[in-house]
């Protein structure tokens, strides 16, 4: 099968990138839908058996005139999609090429403790790991990216991340759009020389330390991308995958459209909606209908901008939370008949109750002295079990965020619910199966929580820089 081959590091054509440190960085010029936008070839799971994968260095053509040197796990980006059915086993070897440790983790998923990709499970350089694991959840989109100790942002940011979608009976029933109609969307912003390099921390902006801020839109690893459409309805699975921006996403051209999955599955209806806050590691799925659009149409995905979510002063050079920008254009340039559906019910989501559960944790977010980002005032220890929760229990954490900027907090192995929050905005993602949660400054959220697997897992930040630093930790799940 296709998934067999990948291409070695050696085997990658050699070239020198023009060292760019100490001088003043010039930056790239990006002339925004020009390139259309690039889609992940998938790997099925209902037809191979078995897939490999190899963290290596690559060099691509993010840019048509230049090639950028990146990281990759076949050779190329964007990495390629997982694609399973609930009750198949998943089954890869991943080997890694890189010269430093690293692991891949399954987001969203519920798997095995031994399986998950907890950092101090790390694999050597060169070195195999034999990923095996059934898929047994609700349908959604998820996704992988690596998760070495305190180089997490880096490696994201150089391109090691993807779709993973889960499927299932209940949602085929649906007849929700699918095949061309289904487009995954994975965003993030970067920052690239005027050589098409790829650069991270930039030293003269400290704040990188809080978060690394580009201003190139890269959907899908293609900057600013246009995608021909057809006039009917699509599913949009949005990802942020970006390092520490929150996007605020709208249409110029469609007023409103149907949120109707969030990280962890579909929603019990769609619900219509303006516009939606994604913060990092966040999954929207939507539907999207361009019938009303005639042949030559444009549409445009857009960041309508979200101060709220941090007044941490930012560096000039770089656009800020609150900037407005666009991401991507959709052309309307072919009629079609659409046989798909967007049923007013989707699912059945049972209810958690604050009544069912066994205790309420307190989690604080706040920065320590030395501008340390934690959890509960520690630093994170890789060997350290902050918590310790009885497996099949029910609990509620309540998320505390004392400090001015918002944190995207996530849990390993498992889904939860929003119980309530204290805050003034809305978010209508609030109403789904979670697993990222964005907790705005000074605000208290609270979620519930079934533990449903044994094992170590980790809870953090998903700010990259914020998880990279401190801003983690362990739970314990004991039978
Ligand atoms: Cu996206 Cu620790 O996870
Ligand atoms: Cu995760
Ligand atoms: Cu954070």
């Amino acid at each position: 099968s296709g998934c067999e081959e990948h291409t070695p590091q050696e085997e990658q054509p050699k070239q020198k990138v023009a060292s760019s440190e100490k001088k003043d960085i010039k930056r790239t010029e990006t002339k925004p839908f020009t390139q259309e936008l690039k889609i992940p070839e998938e790997i099925s799971f209902s037809k191979t058996k078995k897939a490999k994968f190899s963290s290596q260095k690559s060099l691509v053509q993010i840019y048509t005139d230049k090639p950028t040197e990146v990281l990759t796990f076949r050779g190329m980006l964007p990495n390629p999609t997982i694609r399973i059915k609930r009750g198949e086993n998943f089954d890869l070897e991943f080997t890694n090429r890189l010269p430093q440790p690293t692991i891949i983790h399954w987001h969203g998923l519920i798997v095995p403790s031994v399986m998950d990709g907890h950092p101090k499970d790390v694999i050597p350089a060169n070195k195999t790991k034999h990923y095996h694991y059934k898929v047994d959840q609700s349908a959604g989109t998820f996704w992988y990216h690596t998760h070495p100790h305190a180089r997490t942002g880096k490696e994201i940011y150089h391109g090691l991340s993807g779709f993973y979608i889960i499927e299932d009976d209940e949602e085929k029933r649906l007849n929700l759009p699918s095949g061309e109609f289904d487009l995954p969307l994975s965003i993030q912003d970067r920052r690239f020389d005027e050589n098409r390099k790829l650069f991270y921390k930039d030293k003269e902006v400290p704040q990188d330390n809080n978060g690394v801020l580009g201003d190139v839109i890269l959907v899908n690893a293609t900057p600013f991308p246009y995608k021909n459409v057809k006039n009917r309805k699509y599913r949009l699975r949005i990802l942020n995958s970006s390092s520490v921006r929150t996007y605020n996403l709208a249409f110029d051209g469609i007023e409103e459209f149907a949120l109707i999955a969030t990280d962890a599955g579909l929603l019990e209806a769609p619900l219509m909606v303006k516009n939606v806050i994604v913060s990092v590691a966040e999954r929207i799925d939507i539907v999207i209908d361009f019938k009303d659009k005639r042949i030559g149409d444009t549409v445009t995905l857009k960041n309508l901008g979200f101060k709220e979510v941090s007044n941490l002063k930012l560096h000039p050079k770089y656009p800020d939370f609150d900037a407005k920008m666009d991401i991507m254009q959709f052309h309307i340039s072919e009629k079609a008949e659409d046989t798909s559906s967007l049923p007013a019910k989707l699912v059945h989501i049972p209810r958690m109750k604050a009544s069912e559960a066994v205790r309420t944790r307190t989690i604080t977010m706040e920065m320590i002295a030395g501008g340390l980002w934690t959890l509960n005032r520690k630093p994170y220890d890789m060997y350290r079990i902050d918590e310790r929760v009885k497996l099949g229990t029910t609990e509620i954490w309540e998320l505390k965020n004392s400090v001015h900027m918002g944190h995207p907090f996530h849990m390993h192995g498992v889904r939860f619910q929003v119980l309530d929050r204290s805050g003034k905005i809305d978010f209508p993602t609030d109403k789904g199966w979670k697993d990222t949660v964005l907790v705005m400054p000074f605000e208290t959220v609270r979620i519930i929580v079934k533990f449903t697997m044994p094992g170590l897992f980790l809870y953090h930040c998903h700010i990259l820089e914020h998880e990279d630093q401190a801003m983690m930790a362990n739970f314990f799940v004991e039978r």
